[in-house]
This record gives C-alpha cells, structure tokens and sequence, in this order.
C-alpha cells in the first residue's frame, strides 16, 4: 500500500460513524486534498464543546457557518453571537464562484448553494427580536454577580427580593428595582426595619451606583418584558431544519457588562430550563460565539468562573458551545481543556512569541505519522484547518489537515431590504417586540407611599377635628374619649404572577 493509501485508509476508517454526522471537507496530505477522505464530526459528540481558532483571515467564520448549516440541514437549532455582524448571509443562498466549484471537486462533495432558515435577535435598540429578561427571574444570586457587589449588599438584595415576594410586588426592570431599593430607606424604612432589621442608606447607594452603571451601558432595554422563553431557539422549520439563530452584537464591544448579564442568563435559563439529555446521540441546541476573545478579556472573573462551571454542566443538557478566536491561548485553560472539537486554521509565525504560541498549539494535538503538527499550522491556506473531533466512542479521531467545504449560504451580509423582509416575516418579532409595561413594583410602590401619605393625611385632618371636638366636650362637661386606632397602611395586593425560576439553580451553579 502507498502512503497515499495508507492515509486515505487511516482517516476513511477514522471517520466512520453508525450514527448521523456532519461532514466538515476532506483530507490534505502534503498540502494536497484527497479526494474523498471526508473529515466527519458525529452530531453524537457535537454537546462536547468545541473551538475554532486561527489568525485573521484564515476562515474562521466560515468554518462557523459550514458547522452552522450542517447542523440546521440535520435538525440541530444553532444559535450564532455574531460579534462582527457577518453571519446574516446564512438567510439567502452562495451566488456560487469558481474558486467554490474547484474546492468543492477536489473535495468530492457536490455543492448545492441553498438559503438557510434565520432568526435575528438583538440585546439592543438594532432591528431583530428583542431578547429581555426581567429582574424577578434573575434572582438575588444572580443580580449580585451581575451587579459585582459586597456580601452585605448581596445580603440586601436578598432581603429586598424577600420583601417583594412577601408583597406579591413584581419586579420587571431597573426602574422597579431601583425604586424598591429607595423605598427600603425612606417611605417604607419603619416597615423593613420591623421584618427584616436595618437597611443602611450607605449600602443601598452602592447598589443603585451599581444599577447606573449597568443602565449606562443600555441594561434598560435589556431588563424587562416580555421575557424571552429560550424554548424559542429550538425552533425546526417545516422542512425538518433547525432554525439558525442569530443574535447581532456589533455594538456590544463597549458594553461588556451587559452582555455578560446577558450570557449569564442565557446560560442559567438553559440549564435550568432544558430536561436532562442522557445519551440521546444528538444535540438540543449548538451555540457559537465567534470572536470570543472580546468576550474574555472583557469578561469578569465572575462570568469566566460562571462559563467555566456552565461548561461543564451544560453538555449534559444537550448544548454544544464553540468559541471561535485568534488564538487558542484566549480561551481560558478550564475551558480549552474540555473542549472535544478542535478546528485549528493557520497560525502565523512573525515573533518568537507566535512561535511559542504555535509549539504550544500543536502539542494539543492528538499524534500522527502523517504530519509535522507545527510545520503544518503555519503552512494552511484559507479555508484549510487541522480537525480533531471526537468519534462516538467519545475518543479522538485522527488528525486531519483539512479542505473546508464552502458555506452553502451567502458568505455576505444581508441587504437592509433583505433584512427587513426576513423581519417583517418573523414570528417572533410579532410575539416579542411590543414594549410592555404592566403595573409592577415601580407603580405599585408610588400608589402605596400615595396612599399612606392620603391615610396619613386624612389621619391627620380626623385628629385635628377629634381634637377640636376634645376641647369642645372638655369645656363643656369636662369628660373623655377614647381615640380611634390609626388605620393600618393599606396592603397591596396583586394578581400579578410572580416568577422566580433560576434562584435554586443558581445557588448550585454557583456553588
Ligand atoms: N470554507 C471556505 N470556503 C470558501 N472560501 C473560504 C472558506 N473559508 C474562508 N474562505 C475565504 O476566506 C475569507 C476569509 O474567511 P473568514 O472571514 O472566515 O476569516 P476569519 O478567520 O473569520 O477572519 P477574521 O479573523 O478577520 O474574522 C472568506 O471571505 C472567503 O473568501
Ligand atoms: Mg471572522
């Protein structure tokens, strides 16, 4: 047997799976594609986290969108954080160019340009379903990670959530839980301090200095209804294609506060919400978040802890997380060392750094006769990468330098036009984008401290006139009468559902 045999041996049988899979391209020797030594992932092991990485250009996203496809063509929901904005081109299909018909016969896979279906979402005012979620789901726990804040306060927060679920008082956005925060040290001091001890004006500043800054960032958008039921990412088209979910965060560089409240949740609501997978031999849902070393060196030591812990407890529910970035060494050790799916495209070698960087990276790699790991990382061309999946057995497959297929899809963005259109379609836009804002603890607090302050005053205007009429009586026979107790304040009540669904989950999570 040749060594060309050899190998198209090694990785044909490498890559053969009982289940479904996906095919990612085929096999380089020598920097020469082998036609037909398909490179598979089996969708068996696709919840066992994976990376993308290689230098700018390489084909990254690309590789993201062929994974994303693929996983919509067998069912699998995706969602996509499109951190640059150049994922929407999934929603229409390739115009086709020649350099993709080459490829794509050297691979030995036909290739059909197709249109995929798209949902687009947003955290921010930019057009898409609107992703919100209220305070009362997130929880104490939760709120006090996102708001970064001391053990006392975190004790505070507690207390307050406490307060409004004694007092049926829902807490939607920032505005009500701002409000709540006020009402703790001045109208309702005397009420807090009877039930709960003394909440210091001190403490509760912090928070709300805490709260702006979250504010500043556009958290009032962000918090609040209708909260977004994360059931609606698993979403099949008619056709028995998973929905590619796109969330568009070109604006969220400079807000990573926000977005790491939003990742928290995100990621909480899924593991709290989606039922426990065992061995189903597919995933529930592929997320992918590409330039993910924004996201990491932006990222509190709290949301790092929180994705390392999540990453590890998700897999079990069925969820796949792919980071896509430069280098390798952005993702944090906790979480490279749990990933199954490596997808490695070229690295540069300009400094005795890169070089470092590179030795490091391919000493990552499963072992192989065929290749020289090192040497093959600086010498890949665009759209060509070193795979190592997992196989069903949940062992590594072999080393494959790899031809990328091409994106079925547009690699361009959507026009304005076609984006429009994608959303006047949406269903979800319909169930999502109007602004509510239902009577919730902001309201329900102003009438209470109004009604007190009426009760206080009509209280009042009665002991004025008892007291006239005393002296009046006094002066006449000289006798007393007993006064009339003061009317307890008004409880208020409403029939307002009072959810709180990730607080004992979290306080697992988050050991
Ligand atoms: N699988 C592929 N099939 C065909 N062309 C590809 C493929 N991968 C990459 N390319 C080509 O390479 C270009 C760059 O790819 P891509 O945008 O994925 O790089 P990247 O690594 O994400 O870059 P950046 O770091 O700048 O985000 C694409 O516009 C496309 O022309
Ligand atoms: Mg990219």
């Amino acid at each position: 047997m040749s060594r060309q045999e050899e190998f198209f041996k090694h990785i044909t049988e490498g890559n053969t799976n009982k289940g479904e899979y996906i095919t990612l391209g085929s096999a380089m020797l020598d920097g020469t594609t082998v036609k037909n030594a398909f490179v598979n992932v089996p969708l068996k092991t696709m919840n066992r986290h994976g990376l993308i990485a290689g230098a700018t250009g390489t084909g990254k996203t690309k590789t993201l969108q062929v994974l994303a496809e693929n996983l919509s063509e067998k069912g699998v929901p995706v969602l996509l954080m499109d951190i640059k904005g150049d994922l929407s081109g999934l929603a229409q299909p390739s115009p086709g160019h020649p350099k993709i018909d080459e490829r794509h016969e050297a691979i030995g896979l036909p290739f059909n340009p197709k249109a995929f279906p798209v949902e687009i979402l947003t955290l921010s005012e930019q057009n898409g379903v609107r992703l919100r979620a209220t305070i009362s789901e997130f929880g104490p726990v939760l709120i006090s990670r996102i708001l970064d804040v001391t053990e006392t306060q975190a004790g505070i927060i507690s207390v307050i959530f406490k307060y409004c679920d004694d007092n049926k008082l829902p807490l939607l956005d920032l505005k009500d839980f701002k409000k709540i925060l006020q009402y703790a040290t001045s109208d309702g001091k005397k009420e807090f301090e009877k039930a709960y001890g003394r909440i210091s004006t001190a403490s509760t500043g912090a928070i709300l200095r805490k709260i702006v800054e979250i504010e500043q960032q556009g958290g009032e958008l962000f918090f609040g209804e209708k909260s977004f039921e994360v059931d609606d990412l698993l979403r099949i088209d008619e056709n028995g294609r998973g929905y590619i979910n796109i969330i568009r965060l070109t604006d969220i560089q400079d807000k990573p506060k926000l977005f790491s409240t939003f990742m928290l949740s995100l990621l909480a609501e899924i593991y709290s919400t989606f039922p426990e997978q065992g061995d189903s031999g597919r995933p529930e849902l592929i997320m992918f978040i590409d330039e993910a070393h924004l996201i990491f060196n932006e990222a509190s030591k709290a949301l790092l802890n929180q994705i390392e812990s999540i990453v590890k407890l998700i897999r079990s529910k069925g969820v796949g997380l792919y980071f896509v970035t430069q280098n390798p060494t952005d993702v944090p050790e906790a979480v490279l060392s749990q990933l199954g799916l490596k997808v490695q495209h070229a690295l540069r070698a300009f400094t005795a750094k890169d070089r470092k960087a590179i030795k490091l990276t391919a000493q990552n790699y499963p072992d192989t006769a065929y290749y020289d790991t090192a040497d093959v990382l600086t010498s890949l061309g665009t759209g060509e990468a070193l795979v190592s999946a997992l196989n069903e057995k949940g062992r590594p497959t072999p080393l494959a330098a790899t031809m990328m297929r091409a994106p079925m899809s547009r690699m361009d963005i959507l026009t304005d036009t076609e984006l429009r259109n994608l959303l006047s379609d949406s269903d979800l836009v319909k169930k999502y984008n109007e602004e509510i804002d239902r009577e919730s603890a902001y309201e329900m607090l102003n009438k209470k401290i109004e009604q007190a302050e009426a009760e206080a005053a009509k209280e009042k205007a009665r002991k004025e006139k008892e007291a006239l009429k005393k002296a009046e009586s006094k002066r006449k026979n000289g006798s007393t009468r007993k006064s009339t107790r003061m009317n307890p304040i008004v409880k208020v009540l409403t029939s307002a559902t009072f959810i709180r669904s990730v607080f004992g989950i979290l306080t697992k999570v988050m050991k």
